[in-house]
């Protein structure tokens, strides 16, 4: 077989076709991020802003329990058929970096275009390349996959000059966001595929400069629409939005609204459904940087079929009775701490779509 008749071993249009291959994250090692004090008190959890230090491990019991529910996670997928790739073991301690278990955040996957996250975050600078290095940038070598490195970061931060003028404020809410437009700043998950269109939202994370750079790299005909997003702890789209299957999407509705999704067009003949409960509150173990809202972030290994945190039996049931899904639950508590659920922990490299 030449390298040019072999299959793309990265194609990922959308959220939801039948899943082929993955990579699932590792938690070991994980650190608290250390970052700009106006960053961390704009997205973690005040109760825990004071961990939130350098050279400050998670706890070990958290750190050991969270690598369990991963490679659980990862055999699931295994015995369904689907390929797992699995994140180089990073001293991040040593490397003053965050975690390997968060990878949706580093690369935003449109088609065989792989687009490199220009960080917010100088403690995840490193993360992609010392994690992936011997997996997906080999995958890669394939001239047919496009892969975008990030813009270098500067030598001396300048996101956090100039406050508050420099700032703008979201407007649904008037919460400042963290960081200026002095850079190209966006992380991944700011933006989910929904075929030829991308849906993405600013954040403390993400800025104008991040918005038009990932708009300029899109694969041609793909297009980036943008949803205002009221959170004030604004971070990461996959705890707003959960499409299930093309048509059909459940939304996070203390952060967005059938109005505001109207405003995207692709939405015009989607049934968009709100979240039907409150979701449960999640203390122990402890969630350091994240809502009770992780209970959307989920992955749909194919238009009928979507894995779960089994911590969750009543929205399990709600996707099994009112969206026709086969539902299956895995335990994840321990690696929400770090960060995020079943979405944020994996990257599909291939949706057959
Ligand atoms: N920052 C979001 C998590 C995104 C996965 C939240 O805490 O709700």
């Amino acid at each position: 077989m030449t390298a040019n008749s072999k299959p793309l071993a990265v194609r990922s249009w959308d959220e939801w076709s039948p899943l082929k291959s993955i990579i699932v994250g590792t938690a070991a090692n994980s650190c608290f991020p250390f970052e700009h004090e106006r960053m961390i008190s704009s997205t973690t959890t005040a109760a825990h802003a004071a961990q939130f230090k350098k050279d400050n491990p998670f706890p070990q019991y958290i750190l050991k329990a969270a690598d369990k529910e991963l490679d659980k996670f990862a055999k699931v997928l295994r015995d369904r058929g689907i390929e797992v790739f699995r994140p180089n073991t990073v001293d991040w301690r040593a490397v003053g970096g965050y975690t390997g278990s968060m990878v949706r955040d580093g690369l935003l996957v449109v088609g065989s275009t792989i687009i490199e996250s220009a960080y917010s975050w100088r403690s995840r600078e490193k993360e992609v390349d010392l994690m992936l290095k011997d997996t997906l940038f080999k995958l890669a070598e394939d001239p047919r996959i496009t892969i975008v490195r990030a813009p270098k970061p500067p030598a001396r931060e300048t996101l956090y000059d100039g406050y508050p003028e420099a700032n703008k404020v979201n407007p649904l809410n008037g919460v400042r966001w963290a960081i200026n437009n002095s850079r190209i700043a966006f992380d991944a998950a700011d933006f989910m595929r929904f075929g030829n269109v991308v849906v993405g939202q600013y954040s403390h994370v993400t800025n104008d400069k991040g918005i038009d750079y990932v708009r300029s790299h899109l694969p041609k005909g793909v297009l980036l629409e943008l949803l205002d997003v009221d959170d004030p702890h604004c971070m990461h789209l996959d705890a707003v939005l959960l499409p299930l299957r093309k048509g059909l999407l459940i939304y996070n509705p203390d952060r967005t609204n059938k109005e505001a999704l109207s405003n995207i067009k692709l939405f015009d003949n989607w049934d968009c459904k709100p979240f039907p409960f409150v979701p449960k509150a999640r203390s122990d173990p402890p969630s350091y940087m994240t809502s009770n809202w992780l209970v959307l972030n989920l992955l749909v290994l194919d238009p009928h079929t979507i894995m779960v945190d089994e911590y969750d039996p009543e929205f399990a049931e709600f996707l099994r009775k009112e969206c026709g899904m086969e539902v299956i639950g895995i335990p994840f508590r321990h690696v929400n701490c770090l960060g995020g659920s079943l979405h944020c922990a994996t990257l599909d490299l291939v949706r057959d779509s």
